[in-house]
């Protein structure tokens, strides 16, 4: 099967939360959201989970950056929770689609459908995400897709094997509970999660923030 490739970008506080117990996630100085519109602007697709966009109501666009043109934005949302009020509903400068599953209420589908948005019933529970990466790459000509989080949607994805790349900036704040960077229901050892080689660490222009890219070497066995 061929599949784009996945980056995962996100900021994570020291002691590995992208947000806190009460959902606060702003971690990014600015120079650090700028490099991740940069990776925006260069990426085919983003997507995110359903509980990113309630909690932080992201319009997943290309900003502060010269955009040849806006990603299609994805939002794996399973019981099609996502508001209808959602900037990836309202906002039109970029394609979005929801996957969702049979679980998903059929006139929520119709209300977002005429909305403008692309809605695919994948699953019959749970979306298969490899699936999606495959539909995207064939039909849509996907190439590169950048993965906002969160937690449980980058668990999913690691645990699938369908993990290229993560670039984490640690930011220097403790946040002491919260969701974690990668957020399920883990591995027992290190022997059973991916391998990753570090391909650079760089400090932020800030001075504050360590940005930490990996390649995913490979990947996890099925747990
Ligand atoms: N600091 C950062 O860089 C950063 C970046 C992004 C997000 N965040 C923060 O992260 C928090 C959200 O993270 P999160 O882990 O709670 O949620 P999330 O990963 O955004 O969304 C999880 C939800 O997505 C749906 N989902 C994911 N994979 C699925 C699958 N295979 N099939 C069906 N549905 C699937 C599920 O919805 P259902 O349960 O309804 O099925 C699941 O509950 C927010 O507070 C946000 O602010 C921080």
């Amino acid at each position: 099967m061929q599949r784009p490739y996945v980056i995962i970008v996100s900021a994570a506080s020291v002691d590995g939360r992208i947000a806190s117990k009460t959902g606060y996630s702003r971690l990014s100085c600015p120079f650090d959201l700028k490099r991740l519109h940069e990776v925006r602007a260069s990426v085919d697709a983003i997507m995110v989970g359903a509980n990113t966009v309630i909690n932080d109501d992201p319009t997943l666009t290309p900003r502060y950056v010269k955009a040849v043109r806006n990603p299609i934005r994805v939002v794996i949302d399973g019981k099609m929770r996502t508001p209808l009020t959602a900037k990836v509903v309202t906002n039109k400068e970029a394609p979005t689609i929801i996957v969702t599953t049979e679980q998903a209420d059929r006139s929520k589908i119709t209300q977002l459908v005429n909305m403008g948005v692309e809605v695919w019933v994948m699953g019959k529970e749970r979306v298969n995400l490899k699936d999606v990466l495959e539909k995207l790459f064939t039909e849509r000509g996907v190439r590169r897709v950048l993965v906002e989080g969160g937690g449980h949607l980058n668990w999913e994805l690691i645990k699938e094997g369908l993990v290229d790349e993560i670039r984490l900036t640690i930011s220097p704040y403790v946040f002491g509970a919260g969701t974690s960077f990668i957020e399920g229901e883990g591995y027992p050892t290190t022997m059973e999660g991916p391998r990753l080689r570090l391909r650079s660490v760089n400090i932020c222009e800030c001075g504050q923030e360590v940005i930490i890219n990996y390649i995913v070497e490979r990947c996890c066995s099925s747990i």
